[in-house]
């Protein structure tokens, strides 16, 4: 079988790596489909060592497309994720728009992949970044040992606010370090050399809309509304990777050596724990440009006596992002997802 395959967002930090990992796992694609705004129309993306033309969303005709990957922001997603939709197209969104509806599946592909069968809407959620990597390396522990509460604080990558994102922490190291003015624009502060503890808009509780994503999406994920969880969420000047600090409790004492053998066991994650310097993982020697997980920093919680505490990394824009949405696509065809063209 062979799909036709539409990028929404083809020009995006999330985009183009959509594009490159279709290309790099050989997706079963008749076509791939690249389209933007109306700015980038006409201009040219990277399809593996192919070039695609980019199209104007606005103007373009769904008709013949099986999977729409979504990556152009939730007001993009709101209007034409729909759209697609109704002309028989199974959209994977990557936009926090459709994650809380209950008719819509919200899929980590190594936690809940059944999940992705039902969909009535023609609509699969993609979830968030740091809820991603956080579901990858706990939903085993969850599923052995129970986790009944969830204290995390990360430490989010520039690429996590788009390629805009990561020309605003360039631009500001480069200006700063020659002793230039900086106005920030994309970010709330300065973002070079600093970090700023604000992911999104502010909640009424006083969380950040980033914040309750991990709480209402690890709830939807591991399909367990008791799970507690109380994030901070912070942006840091890295460039690609984000990293958790994470602290579980679970209903059953989980010993350290226990969780290193779960979770090397586990599906997309990497452990790299050893008790030495640079043994553990960071966005830069370990997570950007890869696909697994890494946990690392693997000690038992000195001051709760069924804690455990991990350290999380991955590559926001692969696995976060771009990956697990390729990877729910592949679901797609490990279904027999029947082809438009096939259908006649
Ligand atoms: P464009 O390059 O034409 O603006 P990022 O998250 O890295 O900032 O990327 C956002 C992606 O979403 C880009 O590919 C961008 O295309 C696309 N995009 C933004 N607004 C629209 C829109 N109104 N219609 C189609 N694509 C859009």
């Amino acid at each position: 079988n062979q799909y036709k395959v539409a990028v929404v967002g083809a020009t995006g930090a999330v985009g183009e790596t959509m594009l490159s990992i279709l290309a790099e796992r050989k997706f079963p694609a008749s076509a791939v489909v690249a389209l933007a705004s109306e700015r980038s129309a006409g201009g040219k993306v990277a399809f593996g060592d192919e070039e695609l033309l980019v199209h104007d969303l606005a103007t373009f005709d769904p008709s013949s497309i099986d999977i729409a990957l979504f990556s152009a922001g939730g007001s993009v997603s709101k209007e034409y994720g729909p759209k697609f939709a109704a002309a028989g197209a199974v959209v994977i969104d990557n936009s926090s728009t459709f994650r809380y509806d209950d008719d819509v599946p919200l899929v980590v592909s190594e936690v809940n992949p059944d999940a992705a069968k039902q969909r009535p809407r023609g609509i699969i959620a993609n979830p968030n970044c740091s809820t991603m990597q956080l579901m990858v390396a706990l939903a085993p522990i969850h599923r052995a040992y129970g986790i009944e509460r969830i204290n995390v604080a990360t430490y989010q990558s520039a690429s996590g606010a788009g390629r805009s994102g990561m020309e605003e922490l360039g631009k500001q190291t480069a200006a700063l370090l020659s002793f230039q003015d900086i106005t920030p624009a994309k970010f709330q502060v300065q973002i070079a050399f600093n970090l700023i503890p604000q992911i999104d808009d502010f909640q009424d509780n006083g969380f950040t809309k980033e914040e309750m994503k991990l709480v209402w999406e690890t709830r939807k994920i591991l399909g367990d509304e008791s799970i507690g969880v109380n994030p901070t969420v912070v942006r840091v000047p890295v460039f690609y990777g984000h990293s958790e600090a994470v602290h579980i409790e679970t209903r059953e004492k989980v010993t350290v050596d226990a969780a290193r053998a779960l979770l090397a066991a586990a599906p997309g994650v990497k452990v790299v724990d050893e008790r030495k310097p640079g043994g553990y993982p960071t966005p830069v020697t370990h997570a950007s440009g890869t696909d697994p997980v890494y946990v690392g920093r693997i000690r038992e919680d000195l001051s709760h006596p069924r804690g455990l505490d991990l350290w999380v990394v991955a590559d926001n824009i692969r696995k976060g992002a771009a990956l697990n949405a390729v990877q729910i696509a592949e679901l797609l065809v490990a279904e027999g997802l029947p082809p438009k063209a096939a259908r006649g």
